[in-house]
C-alpha cells in the first residue's frame, strides 16, 4: 500500500506541466444571450483571469492561451478592434495582478502587424514579469502552428547557407530550438472548448503527444471547477509516447 506521502507525491507528479487552451464559443455564448459578440470576448477575458487562477491553484508551470490566430483577420474589421480594444484593457489593467502573482508573461505569433502602442504593451508585459517563476502564461498572439513551422525552417535554411549549421545536423531538436518559445515544454493537455474538435493551426509541432480534451462548454463558462476537472481527466489518461 502506497504511504499518504507517497499517494500525494503520486497526484502532484501528475499535474500537466504544460496546459495549452483553444478559447471557443464566445460568440455563440452572447448569441444564445442575444448580447453582441464583444460581449461575449469581454466574459472571455474573465475567463482568462480564472483560468489563470485555477493554473497558479493547481500547480500548473505553464498556460498558453490561444488568444487570436492568424486566421481570424478573416473576422470583420469591427469584431478584429473589438478584439484589440479588449487585449489593450487586459494588457492595461491585469499586469499589476499578473506581476504580484508572480506570473511571467510571454507572447508567441507575428505581433508585426500590431498597431504600435500595442506592441510596445506586449513587451512591455514581457520585459516587467521576465523575473517571475509561478506561473507562464503564454499568450499566442496571431498565431499560426504551421507559420510557426516554416519560420522555423527559414532559420534553419538561412544558418545553412551561412555555414552555422550542417544538413546532417538538422534533425527535431534543431527545429524545435528555432520555435517561438523553444525553451517552453511541450503541452501535456490541451483543451478546447465549445464542442468543436479541431486544432485550428494550434500547437501543432509541439502537440505531438498531448492529451486533447474537447469540452463542451463555451469559453465565457470556463472556471476553476472546469479546469480541476480537466486535469482529473488528463491524470485518467494513459500516456504512452509509442511504448508500450
Ligand atoms: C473565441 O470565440 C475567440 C476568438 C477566436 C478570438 P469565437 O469568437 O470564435 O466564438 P464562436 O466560435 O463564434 O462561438
Ligand atoms: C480558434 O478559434 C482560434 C482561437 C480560439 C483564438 P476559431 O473560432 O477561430 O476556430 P475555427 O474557425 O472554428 O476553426
Ligand atoms: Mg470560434
Amino acid at each position: 500500500m502506497l504511504s499518504a506521502q507517497a499517494i500525494e507525491k503520486t497526484a502532484a507528479g501528475r499535474v500537466p506541466r504544460h496546459i495549452a487552451i483553444i478559447m471557443d464559443g464566445n460568440g455563440r455564448w452572447a448569441a444564445a444571450r442575444r448580447l453582441p459578440r464583444a460581449i461575449g470576448h469581454r466574459r472571455g477575458a474573465d475567463a482568462v483571469r480564472r483560468a489563470v487562477e485555477g493554473c497558479i491553484a493547481q500547480g500548473v508551470s505553464v498556460l498558453t492561451l490561444y488568444a487570436f490566430s492568424s486566421e481570424n483577420w478573416k473576422r470583420p474589421a469591427d469584431e478584429i478592434e473589438d478584439l484589440m480594444a479588449l487585449l489593450r484593457i487586459y494588457l492595461e489593467r491585469e499586469i499589476d495582478e499578473l506581476d504580484r502573482n508572480q506570473v511571467r508573461v510571454r507572447f508567441i505569433g507575428d505581433r508585426g502587424p500590431f498597431s504600435e502602442d500595442l506592441r510596445a504593451l506586449i513587451s512591455e508585459a514581457e520585459s516587467r514579469t521576465r523575473g517571475n517563476g509561478r506561473l507562464t502564461l503564454v499568450i499566442a498572439l496571431n498565431y499560426g502552428g504551421r507559420a510557426e513551422i516554416v519560420e522555423a525552417c527559414r532559420r534553419i535554411a538561412r544558418d545553412v547557407a551561412e555555414g552555422r549549421l550542417d544538413v546532417e545536423a538538422i534533425d527535431e531538436a534543431a527545429l524545435a530550438a528555432r520555435l517561438h518559445a523553444p525553451d517552453l515544454p511541450d503541452p501535456d493537455l490541451v483543451i478546447r472548448t465549445s464542442g468543436e474538435q479541431r486544432l485550428s493551426n494550434f500547437l501543432l509541432w509541439q502537440s505531438a503527444y498531448a492529451e486533447l480534451l474537447f469540452l463542451d462548454l463555451l469559453w465565457p463558462d470556463f472556471d476553476e471547477a472546469t479546469l480541476a476537472a480537466a486535469i482529473a481527466e488528463y491524470q485518467s489518461r494513459e500516456r504512452r509516447f509509442g511504448g508500450r
